[in-house]
This record gives C-alpha cells, sequence and structure tokens, in this order.
C-alpha cells in the first residue's frame, strides 16, 4: 500500500525551524517561526502558567474523560476573552464554545463543520494567508477562492482591491478574516475597514470566520478583539478560531477553541450538537491541561492580573522591536511600514534571493516570504541583524 508514496517536502515553516536548529553558528538569529522570544531570545513559560500548573498539579483528583467540547469552565472563559465580558451574544445565548487541540484544531473543526453544512462550501482567504490554512481548510474538501488584501509595493492593505474582489463572492460563501496581527504580513483592519466589510458580508450573505491566533499580542486585548466584536454584533452567524498558543505561550500544549454564533439560541443548541459529532468522529475530545491551565488563570483574579500584565509585557516590546527595527532599516528605504504594524510579522519585501543570502551568509533566518517574526529580535542581534539586511538590498 505505501510503496507508490512519494517523499512530500516539509512545512516551510517547520523545515526553517529545523534548519536553524541544525546550524551550529554562535551568532545565528531565528526570525522565522512564530513564537514569542524574550530579550535573551528564549520563549519563556509565563510565570502566571508555572503557577497556574502549580496550583493544578496539587488539586488535581482525575484524568477521567472530558467529552468532545472540552472543560465548560474553559469555553466560558474563552467566550468572555473574545467577545467580552459584558456581550449580550454569551447572554442571550447565540454563542457557543468547545475546547479544541490549539487553534489549528478549531480551524479544520469549523471546516468540517462547513462542508457538513453545505458541501461545497467556498472560503475566501486573503493573499497571502497563514500557509497552513491552505492544507487545514483544503483538507476538509473546501473549495479556496482568494481575496486581495495586500499591496505588494507598500506592504500595507490594499482595502480597495479586498472589497472588489470579495463582490465575487456568492451567499453562504465563507470569508477567513484575521482578528488581528495578520499573518504574514502585520498589516490589519482599521476599524472603519472592519465596519466596511461588515457592510458587505452583510449585503451578500457570506459567512464570517475569524482566526484569532494572537489576541492581546497587538494593541491589547480588548482592542485587537474590536472588529471582531463589531462584526460579530451585525450578523445573524459567524465562527470564530481562537488559539492560546501565543497569548498564553502554550504553543506545544496544543490550546484552542472554536466559536459558533448564531441566529438563535435554539439554532445554536443544533448546530453545536453537530460539531461536537464531527470532533468525536476526528478526535473525539481535545486534550486537557493547556485548557485546565488558560481555565485557572482566567478563573482567578489575581492570576489573571498577573497574565494580563505579562501579555502587556510582551506587547510592549513587540512595539518597542518594531520602532527600533523600522529606524536601524531606515537608511535603506521606508521601513515605517513596520513600525505601524502589530503582532509579530512583517514582510521585509526583499527577495528569495536576499532571504538566503542572510541565512547562509549571516545566519539570520526568516521566511522565503520576507515574513520576519519581530519578536525574534532583542537588543543585543538588532543592529548587526538591521545592518546585514541593508547590506544585501
Ligand atoms: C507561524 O506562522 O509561524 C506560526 O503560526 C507557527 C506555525 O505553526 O506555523
Amino acid at each position: 500500500m505505501f510503496e507508490g508514496l512519494r517523499q512530500l517536502p516539509q512545512d516551510p515553516i517547520l523545515q526553517l525551524m529545523q534548519m536553524y536548529r541544525d546550524d551550529n553558528r554562535p551568532g545565528k538569529v531565528d526570525l522565522g517561526i512564530g513564537v514569542y522570544k524574550d530579550d535573551a531570545g528564549n520563549t519563556p513559560i509565563m510565570a502566571s502558567v508555572h503557577e497556574a500548573e502549580r496550583r493544578l498539579l496539587e488539586g488535581e483528583t482525575t484524568k477521567s474523560y472530558v467529552g468532545p467540547a472540552g472543560s465548560a469552565g474553559f469555553n466560558e472563559v474563552m467566550a468572555r476573552l473574545v467577545l467580552g465580558d459584558d456581550s449580550s451574544l454569551i447572554r442571550d445565548g447565540r454563542a457557543s464554545v468547545i475546547q479544541t487541540p490549539g487553534g489549528c484544531g478549531a480551524l479544520r473543526m469549523a471546516a468540517e463543520f462547513f462542508r457538513l453544512c453545505q458541501p461545497d462550501t467556498t472560503v475566501w482567504v486573503s493573499t497571502p494567508t497563514w500557509a497552513n490554512h491552505l492544507p487545514l481548510l483544503g483538507g476538509a474538501g473546501l473549495r479556496i477562492r482568494e481575496y486581495a488584501y495586500l499591496d505588494r509595493e507598500t506592504l500595507t492593505v490594499d482595502f480597495p482591491a479586498m472589497l472588489e474582489s470579495l463582490e465575487s463572492a456568492k451567499a453562504g460563501d465563507v470569508v477567513l478574516l484575521h482578528g488581528c496581527c495578520h499573518n504574514p504580513s502585520g498589516a490589519d483592519l482599521s476599524a472603519d475597514q472592519w465596519q466596511a466589510v461588515t457592510q458587505l458580508i452583510q449585503r451578500k450573505g457570506l459567512l464570517p470566520f475569524v482566526d484569532m491566533a494572537y489576541q492581546g499580542l497587538g494593541q491589547g486585548l480588548d482592542q485587537d478583539a474590536a472588529g471582531l466584536r463589531y462584526l460579530a454584533g451585525q450578523v445573524p452567524e459567524m465562527v470564530v478560531a481562537a488559539s492560546c498558543s501565543k497569548n498564553f505561550g502554550l504553543y506545544r500544549e496544543r490550546t484552542g477553541a472554536l466559536m459558533l454564533i448564531s441566529a438563535t439560541p435554539a439554532i445554536n443548541t443544533a448546530a453545536t450538537s453537530q460539531l461536537l459529532s464531527v470532533v468525536r468522529s476526528h478526535y473525539s475530545m481535545p486534550p486537557a491541561h493547556g485548557a485546565a491551565i488558560v481555565e485557572t488563570i482566567l478563573g482567578d483574579d489575581q492570576l489573571r492580573a498577573g497574565w494580563q500584565s505579562e501579555l502587556g509585557g510582551m506587547c510592549e516590546r513587540i512595539l518597542g522591536l518594531r520602532h527600533a527595527f523600522a529606524g536601524a532599516l531606515a537608511p535603506a528605504g521606508d521601513f515605517g511600514f513596520i513600525a505601524r504594524q502589530r503582532g509579530m510579522f512583517s514582510f521585509l519585501g526583499i527577495t528569495p534571493e536576499q532571504v538566503r543570502q542572510l541565512r547562509e551568509e549571516h545566519g539570520i533566518y526568516m521566511l522565503e516570504s520576507s515574513r520576519v517574526n519581530v519578536a525574534g529580535l532583542n537588543d543585543r542581534v538588532l543592529p548587526g541583524v538591521a545592518s546585514a539586511i541593508r547590506s544585501v538590498m
């Protein structure tokens, strides 16, 4: 059965992570995979996470199954984190959340759910989008179409082009939007643009699907969710995939959530039961540990305050790096967009050949598209990275 299989190339982001690990040069710099790094270049466990784990270890009494929806307590705190504490959607029973194995698990279960609702669903993704969106959604059998998003010259949102391409979407099509910190470009929609996209979605009868993987790392927890919350308040139905990988630093614990918003509580109950049967036939139930950490932190005022202050510090650090990086690159051109963009990623706008040169000659790793993880910089390496980039340009 296996002998006809050809060897596949590795996923480019994971391949770059491996290349970086295999590089023995002491001065190497990793601006590749999207994980937060501190000033020392480490991806630390947050203090609030450590404390929650300590409490869990002491208080845990069973490892029995939780069920396909995961922990009800986690689902409740995630609904509030994403939609806000005073959300009428939660109060009115129009929103339900299930715990998933990471944001990827949420994206894939959403895709399987769309196929169940409507087997020939088309989902529109931004050009560019996170590379793994394509196999996660396409692998469920959905048809993928792309909408224009980024102006390749200015590396900012080309909003008229975005609206124009979404005019071709048909009623019932799904539109995938990045909640904040657009991956890979760092270019987010403004409040006005969220409103205009919402109008288009309503007018054309599209289903909005928001990937919220970086809440809290752009401008703050509530600010980052403002566009999503506005949209959620206007439409009858919506789907959100949320990740706790970055804002809780739980990457390997695979902690995420999938939210369905429906027109009425009765529709939502029925839709959620269908979603749970999809889950049962895929991985049966999500892993418990990461979600228990999040539930512990968000359910305890003191831990929550500590976590928010740690997350705020990470966000500030990225913003500071963005300004310093844009300044250090300035002699080579206008990189002011890096300072204006949000989250971990921005494109440098250099060629794959220049990216290769940076990796081979300077030990600086970034995606071939020139996407850099700004959080991988620090005061020690930033001047050298900027001068290497200037030298290849
Ligand atoms: C990234 O884009 O680098 C992250 O989301 C990590 C991943 O799994 O690709």
